[in-house]
């Protein structure tokens, strides 16, 4: 069996990492493709370090640009690579450009797509991501949902063929790390924090952190809270509280910024937090694991399971948002079947074995 996956940005590593080394482990010839979408240290290599994630075989160095700019330049990097490889599988995750870029390509050169992370609805289409998961969804011949709600969504859009319930790929992760994870105590150390005494905060989706007055309301808002905010600051968000310096803008003092942290230390952050405060699709759901109170500054999440238990609180941006973060609550009961059993990615390579014998596609 031939795989090509493709991979571009943060949390595609971090979800590409266990099937990745199980494919191997099982001989599967696993072509990796890295689109270039995320290429700063922080958001990349630490990844591929911390994880053990392959090199990759194809650098397509595409970076930054405006959402039609970076998928074409994917599109036609990734359209040579496909020809070239002639995979039975082009496997992607999640919900970026470089997940669509992937699936157009191959679904146009008649080559089967397999989507991890599929079926996730917001329903709100002004979220590139919804937009990109749709498309993928729709184009994908193998369906590897995370959640039992996910399965319902695809069905609701008519598609009946190709879904498997299998479990969050995250979830088999996080299980993983958490349980050869150090102390933490040494990552407090570094930061000058107290275990339970601090808020973990990210922010990167584009209506959150674009606009440099919803991004200072946010933060001035964050700022009169008591306890101490660690902010792992993402590149996107950087770029506009640079904005916001030359305009004067100072954090408040409870504020620990940093640049991003690689996965390890960020579990770690996630564990020892009081709560966290994010509109990361990824954290929401590692503070569910980890049964951390959530604040997501979102109107509406894919990751609904985590609302209905109660362990993670939708907010709106704005000064009503702080009695809500002050009166920090554990959720209600703890379902440890939401997110599977923590067996997905062998679940995953089950199914590609048995669907690659039997299909016959015409290209
Ligand atoms: C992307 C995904 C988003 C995902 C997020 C994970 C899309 C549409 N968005 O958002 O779904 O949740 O990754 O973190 O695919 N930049 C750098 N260095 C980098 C990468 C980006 O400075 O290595 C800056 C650039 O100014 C760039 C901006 O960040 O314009 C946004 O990067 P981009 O990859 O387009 O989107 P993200 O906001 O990272
Ligand atoms: N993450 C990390 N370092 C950080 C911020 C996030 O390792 O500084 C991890 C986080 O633990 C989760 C994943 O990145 O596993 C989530 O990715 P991100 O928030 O970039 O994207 P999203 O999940 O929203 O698509």
């Amino acid at each position: 069996m031939r795989l090509v996956t493709v991979l571009g940005a943060r949390p595609q590593f971090i979800k590409a990492a266990l099937l990745s080394r199980l494919l191997r482990d099982e001989g599967v010839s696993e072509i990796l493709v890295h689109t270039g979408q995320h290429y700063e240290a922080e958001l990349s290599d630490i990844f591929f370090r911390d994880l053990q994630i392959p090199t990759p075989d194809y650098e397509l160095g595409v970076g930054s640009g405006s959402h039609a700019a970076q998928t074409a330049s994917m599109m036609e990097r990734l359209e040579h690579v496909l020809c070239k490889e002639n995979p039975d599988y082009v496997l992607v995750y999640g919900d970026t450009n470089s997940t669509l870029a992937a699936a157009l390509v191959a679904a146009k050169l008649n080559i089967p797509v397999a989507h991890v992370e599929a079926g996730l609805r917001s329903y709100n289409r002004t979220m590139p991501e919804e937009i990109n998961r749709v498309i993928t969804d729709h184009l994908s011949s193998l369906l590897f949902c995370p959640t039992a709600t996910a399965v319902d969504n695809l069905k609701a859009e008519g598609i009946t063929e190709g879904i498997f319930w299998v479990g969050d790929i995250m979830y088999e992760l996080f299980l993983r790390t958490h349980a050869r994870l150090e102390l933490s105590s040494a990552v407090c150390e570094k930061w000058g924090i107290q275990e339970n005494r601090y808020y973990l905060l990210t922010l990167h989706r584009p209506g959150n952190v674009d606009h440099t007055e919803t991004l200072r309301l946010t933060l001035d808002t964050l700022s009169r809270l008591k306890e101490k905010i660690i902010f792992p600051l993402h590149p996107r968000t950087a770029k506009t509280v640079n904005m916001l310096y030359q305009d004067g803008f100072a954090f408040g003092d409870n504020f620990i910024v940093m640049k991003p942290v690689g996965y390890l230390e960020m579990l770690q952050l996630e564990r020892c937090a009081k709560a966290i405060i994010t509109d990361s699709g990824g954290v929401q759901k590692e503070a569910f694991f980890l049964r951390k109170p959530c604040f997501t500054l979102r109107p509406q999440t894919e990751w609904i399971e985590t609302v209905k238990t109660g362990w993670n609180q939708l907010l709106s941006v704005g000064p009503a948002m702080l009695d809500a973060l002050e009166a920090v609550r554990e959720g209600g009961a703890y379902d440890e079947t939401l997110f599977g059993d923590g067996d997905t990615a062998r679940k995953i390579y089950s199914i590609f074995k048995e669907h690659v014998v039997t299909q016959e596609v015409p290209r």
